[in-house]
């Protein structure tokens, strides 16, 4: 096959930022993806509905005329957060989901929870009125080690909030390990999770052997190969649980490219290019839909796009290396191989 069309894709985990950053990425996204899911990780957090709906409307300040994008919007999840707020953003159509952050587990999630008692009323109001809950699923106490923090965190955390709170509709969010897709597919259609460009194509050993790859270094980090083998499995399958977060998250490339460099991958670009490469590797291409078209969409209980995109098997395609933005350039994810598919 050399040619594909599928309904137009959606990104249900994308870091758009705010101000000159978003203004330089934005583009990006919109050029493929109808809806994305935007994190509210910004500083200060999207914490409120009124900020959600701010921010919801600097990001379609942002959009260049003649491009159609429909953010969905979410709410960072605090101790303080007020269930009657939450239930008022979903009913006014605002707000999709709202984001759990455990404390001190990645970029900008110093407001996030450490108690999970204090945020009990939010997610019962959440269950009763269907509202997902996006996790990062990673535990953050100190005595972890960084490759085990997923797998503690179904254990110690996921699972108790989903016993305890029945009907709650969960995505775990960029899955990196086997632990985290058996969870999954043992799980009732309250669960959702989502995968990551740089999980299906890389490994650990991608970023550390032959010299530290910084541009490689997301959290959650990535994992080892056989890892890497059933999250492919999961996202190739066309399991209606599996459906692509891109998780694309631009750092200026000096904060990336330093002693201590900043945690994502700048995905955006090329991420569908990518993801046609991997499924054809895996002979697959028959589920790509589902994975960026479908799964997603039934979810979250809104319509497919009617709309197409076309992706082309030809020459390798050229990644940029970064783009510009008046924040400073950008680095573009590159997998480090050839990838025989671009969108038209
Ligand atoms: O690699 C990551 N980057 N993981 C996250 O969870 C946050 C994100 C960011 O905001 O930069
Ligand atoms: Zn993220």
């Amino acid at each position: 096959m050399s040619t594909l069309t599928i309904k137009r894709p959606d990104d249900w985990h994308l870091h758009l930022r705010d101000g000159a950053m978003m203004d330089g990425v934005l583009p990006h996204s919109a050029a493929h993806f109808a809806r994305a899911i935007i994190m509210p990780n910004l500083v200060p957090p999207v914490v409120t509905g009124d900020q959600a709906a701010a921010y919801r409307d600097r990001i379609l300040k942002a959009l260049p005329d003649g491009m159609t994008f429909d953010p969905l919007m979410t709410l960072y999840l605090t101790e303080n957060t007020n269930p009657a707020d939450v239930a008022a953003a979903h009913a006014s159509g605002l707000v999709k989901a709202v984001k759990l952050y455990p404390a001190g587990a990645t970029t900008n999630s110093a407001s996030g929870v450490q108690d999970f008692d204090a945020v009990r009323p939010v997610l019962e109001k959440m269950a009763e009125i269907g509202l997902p809950l996006c996790v990062h699923g990673e535990v953050t106490a100190p005595e972890i080690d960084i490759f085990d923090r997923e797998a503690a965190f179904i254990d110690l955390v996921l699972d108790p909030i989903r016993q305890s709170t029945p009907g709650l509709r969960v995505v775990m969010e960029h899955i990196t390990t086997s632990n985290a897709v058996a969870y999954a597919e043992d799980q009732d259609d309250t669960l959702g999770a989502t995968i990551t460009v740089q999980h299906l194509m890389l490994d650990r050993n991608d970023m550390l052997v032959g010299g530290i790859r910084p541009h490689y270094y997301c959290l959650p980090i990535l994992k080892r190969g056989s890892h890497r083998l059933e999250l492919l499995r999961a996202a190739t399958s066309g399991a209606p649980r599996f459906f692509l977060g891109t998780d694309s998250a631009p750092h200026a490339t000096h904060t990336k490219e330093n002693a201590c460099g900043c945690a994502g991958c700048f995905t955006a670009p090329i991420a569908l290019s990518c993801l046609a490469q991997t499924f054809d590797e895996a002979h697959a291409l028959d589920n790509l839909e589902a994975f960026v078209s479908q799964n997603g969409p039934a979810f979250y209980g809104l319509p497919e796009n009617t709309d197409t995109i076309t992706l082309t098997k030809g020459d390798p395609i050229t990644i940029p290396d970064h783009i510009d933005t008046d924040a400073g350039p950008v680095t573009v994810f590159d997998p480090g191989r050839p990838v025989f598919w671009s969108v038209q």
